[in-house]
């Protein structure tokens, strides 16, 4: 059984979070761990309804989906957090709080995610009709020591879901198999 650890995704729109997420969440289910999820996605339907794209805003959503992290995370659930998560400063006070904490970047350029665009959001991004875009028209920070890259323009999801197993594993948070 688990001990318990937020795998935190960060990176754009597009980059590859929620499909990865979707293997780490059966690879580790089948492995018989007590597996979590907070999508952005989902979240901003209820959790953080209603709130904007605003830095403040973006801050705010992160800190309360770093807050149920943390509370999971202690009764030894692992928690995959795919947040967009653009400021580096509310990343690493997440990871301060939580402490079992694993940063995973879904690394994939404007471009690439531009041209993947499985929501249709770029191309409003782009036109103008959607504002405080992430990569478009927002910042993002990049992280600077990720504990696991995921290169999802030259490796393929299921690979990347493995790499996070095997980061996993090597942490201690996971048995060995
Ligand atoms: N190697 C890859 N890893 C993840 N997604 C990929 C990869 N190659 C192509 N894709 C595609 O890119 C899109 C990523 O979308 P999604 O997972 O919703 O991103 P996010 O949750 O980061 O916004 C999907 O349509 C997915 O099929
Ligand atoms: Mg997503």
């Amino acid at each position: 059984m688990s001990k318990g650890v937020t795998v935190w995704f960060t990176g754009l729109s597009g980059s590859g979070k929620s499909t990865i997420t979707r293997i780490l969440e059966k690879t580790l289910r089948q492995r018989g761990e007590r597996v979590e999820i907070l999508d952005g996605d989902v979240v901003r339907t209820n959790l953080s309804k209603g709130l904007s794209f605003s830095k403040e805003d973006r801050d705010l959503n992160i800190k309360r989906v770093g807050f149920v992290c943390q509370l999971l995370t202690r009764h030894n659930v692992i928690v995959i957090a795919a947040v967009i998560s653009p400021y580096k400063q509310s990343r690493e006070s997440n990871r301060s709080l939580i402490g079992n904490f694993i940063e995973v970047y879904t690394k994939c350029s404007v471009e690439a995610c531009a041209k993947r665009d499985p929501k249709g959001l770029y191309k409003k991004a782009q036109s103008g009709e959607i504002q405080h875009f992430t990569g478009v028209s927002d910042p993002y920070e990049e992280p600077e020591n990720p504990d696991v890259i995921c290169e999802t323009e030259n490796e393929t999801p299921e690979e990347s879901a493995q790499k996070i197993v095997l980061k996993l594993e090597e942490f201690g948070y996971i048995d060995k198999q």
